[in-house]
C-alpha cells in the first residue's frame, strides 16, 4: 500500500474528551489521505468496479455546549475499486458553515441539542440557525457525489472518485431557499433524483425530482398541518410517499421558540402520496401512531402501493431517575430502545384504506436493496444490527421476504460497520447476485477495513478485506455507484445540451 498524507486539520476538541460520540470507535479523523494499492485480505472480486462512498460526522471544533453525532461536520471516505485493485481517499467536505468557524477558532452554530438562539451566524435547516454541516447522505448522481445534512442544507457536490469539490448542485437555482432533506432518492431507472425539503414555514414539505443532467422536472408544494420532522421518502415507480409521523415540535412549546419533539401517540401517522410527475392532488392515508427514520422500498401491486420501512415502537424514550449527561442522547440515537422493526403498509388507492403488518420481530435499521429493484417488486432487505445501547452497527442481516427468513453475520467483538449498500454483478439475473460493502472500524486492533460480502451467503463472512491507511470514524449513510453511474458526467453534459 502506497500511501500521501495530504492534508492534517487542527482539532480543537478537549484532550481529555469523554463525549461517547467523540471518542472510540467514533474517534474523529484528522488526516486527509490518499492510498492506492490497498493490502487484501481474500480477494476482491474482478467484477466489482464502482466506488463505495461513506459520510462521517466528524466534528473538528466542540459545540457550544451539547454535541449531538449528528451535528458532526462532514468527511468522506471513498474506495474505489476496478480489476481486483483498490485505492481510497478520504477528505472534509469544505462547508461554509465549517470554514467560518475554523476562521473564528470557535462554534457558531447551535447543535440540535443546543438553542438556535445561541448560534451567532443565521444558518440553515429545517429549525434555522444550524450548521450545514453536509454529514448525513451522500449519493451519486449526475456523475458526482452530493452530500447533504439531515436537517435540510444545500447538496455540496463532489467527485465520487478523487472528492475534489464540484461546487454545489441546486438544480439550476430552483431547489426551495430551505435546501433538500438528507435523504434523497435516486431512480436507477429513470436516473431521477427526487428531493424532499421541510422547514417551519407553510406549507411545510415541497417535492422536487431533478434529472441527472442539473434541471429540475418538478417542484410541488405537499401542505402538512404543521412543521414535522420527516427523514425519508419512499417511492414506487408512479408515486412519492411521505410520512406525517406524529413525532414534532411541540407546537405551544415552539410558539415560544423552544424546539422539543415530543411523540404524540393518540395521533396517526399520515402517508401523503403524489404522483412523481407532480401532477394531480396529495392522497392521505392514516395508519398505526409511529416513527419511520428510513423505509427500505415501496412498489406498486394491482390497487395497492406497498410501502416496507422500519416501526418504532417507543419513538420518545422515556428519562429514567439514573440518567447520566448523555443518557438521553445515547437513547435517541439506539435502534434497540427506539423499537425500529420491518413493517409494511399497504395504501389502497382505489379505497383509501391501509392495512399494516409486522414482518419482522428483530429490531434492525440502515436498510439498502438491489438498486435495479428500487420502486419495484423486490425480495430481499440488507439491514444493520446495532449493539444495544449505542449507535455503533455489530451485524449485518439479509431478510427475504418471500420465506421470512433472515442471515445474520455478527462481526467480530469492538468492530463496527457502516451501512451496507448492495453492489450488482454486471452479469446478474437474480436479485441477490452481488456484494454488500461496508467500512469497518476495529476498536482494539485500531484499525479499518472495507469489508466485501457476498450478498448470496453472507454468512460466510467477507470475501474480501480491504485494508484503509488508518482507523477510520464510525459512520452511518453510504452508498454505492457502479462504473456506469460514474460514467455520467452532468457538467458536460449541460455543456453540451444532452
Ligand atoms: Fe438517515
Amino acid at each position: 500500500m502506497k500511501v500521501r498524507t495530504v492534508r492534517q486539520h487542527p482539532s480543537r476538541l478537549p484532550a481529555d474528551d469523554d463525549h461517547p460520540y467523540r471518542t472510540g470507535a467514533w474517534q474523529p479523523n484528522l488526516v486527509e489521505y490518499e492510498a492506492t494499492g490497498l493490502d487484501v485480505e481474500g480477494s476482491i472480486p474482478r467484477d466489482l468496479c464502482g466506488v463505495y462512498l461513506r459520510n462521517t460526522e466528524n466534528p473538528l471544533l466542540p459545540a457550544i455546549e451539547r454535541y449531538h453525532p449528528f451535528d458532526g461536520d462532514g468527511m468522506l471516505h471513498a474506495i474505489s475499486f476496478q480489476d481486483g485493485a483498490a485505492n481510497y481517499r478520504n477528505r472534509l467536505i469544505d462547508t461554509t458553515g465549517l470554514r467560518a468557524e475554523l476562521d473564528a477558532e470557535r462554534p457558531l452554530f447551535a447543535g440540535i441539542l443546543e438553542d438556535p438562539k445561541r448560534s451567532e451566524r443565521p444558518g440553515h435547516g429545517a429549525r434555522t440557525a444550524m450548521k450545514d454541516a453536509s454529514s448525513t447522505d451522500v449519493v451519486v448522481h449526475g456523475g458526482r457525489a452530493l452530500s447533504s445534512f439531515y436537517q435540510c442544507g444545500d447538496l455540496y457536490a463532489h467527485d465520487p472518485v478523487t472528492l475534489q469539490p464540484r461546487g454545489r448542485q441546486d438544480f439550476e437555482g430552483r431547489l426551495p431557499s430551505w435546501g433538500v432533506s438528507a435523504h434523497t432518492k435516486l431512480d436507477p431507472h429513470t436516473h431521477e433524483l427526487l428531493m424532499f425539503s421541510y422547514s417551519k414555514q407553510a406549507p411545510y414539505l415541497k417535492f422536487s425530482v431533478g434529472n441527472r443532467d442539473g434541471r429540475l422536472s418538478v417542484q410541488r408544494d405537499v401542505p402538512l398541518p404543521g412543521p414535522r420532522l420527516p427523514h425519508d421518502m419512499a417511492f414506487s415507480e408512479n408515486y412519492a410517499i411521505f410520512g406525517d409521523f406524529p413525532l414534532f415540535w411541540d407546537p405551544k412549546l415552539l410558539a415560544q421558540g423552544i424546539h422539543h419533539a415530543r411523540f404524540f401517540r393518540d395521533t396517526p401517522t399520515r402517508f401523503g402520496v403524489v404522483r412523481r410527475d407532480g401532477s394531480g392532488d396529495v392522497r392521505w392515508f392514516e395508519a398505526d401512531p409511529t416513527y419511520v427514520l428510513h423505509f427500505s422500498n415501496a412498489y406498486e401491486d394491482g390497487d395497492e402501493l406497498v410501502v416496507d420501512g422500519y416501526f418504532q415502537s417507543n419513538p420518545a424514550p422515556k428519562r429514567q431517575p439514573d440518567d447520566g449527561p448523555y443518557s438521553m442522547l445515547m437513547r435517541y440515537v439506539d435502534v434497540c430502545e427506539l423499537g425500529a422493526r420491518l413493517h409494511r403498509w399497504r395504501l389502497n388507492l382505489v379505497t383509501g384504506a391501509c392495512k399494516e403488518e409486522q414482518l419482522s420481530v428483530e429490531p434492525r435499521e440502515f436498510p439498502s436493496i438491489n438498486p435495479r429493484h428500487a420502486g419495484r417488486p423486490y425480495r430481499f432487505v440488507y439491514a444493520m444490527t446495532t449493539k444495544p445501547g449505542w449507535f455503533l452497527f455489530d451485524g449485518l442481516t439479509k431478510h427475504d421476504l418471500h420465506t421470512g427468513r433472515e442471515q445474520h453475520y455478527e462481526f467480530p467483538p469492538g468492530v463496527y460497520a457502516s451501512e451496507a449498500p448492495f453492489a450488482p454483478r454486471p452479469s446478474a439475473t437474480d436479485e441477490d447476485d452481488g456484494y454488500l460493502l461496508s467500512f469497518t472500524s476495529d476498536v482494539n486492533a485500531d484499525e479499518s477495513h472495507c469489508e466485501i460480502f457476498d450478498a448470496g451467503d453472507l454468512t460466510a463472512g467477507p470475501v474480501a478485506r480491504v485494508r484503509l491507511p488508518a482507523r477510520i470514524c464510525s459512520g452511518t449513510h453510504a452508498c454505492w455507484a457502479g462504473a456506469d453511474e460514474l460514467a455520467h458526467d452532468a457538467e458536460r453534459a449541460t455543456a453540451s445540451g444532452d
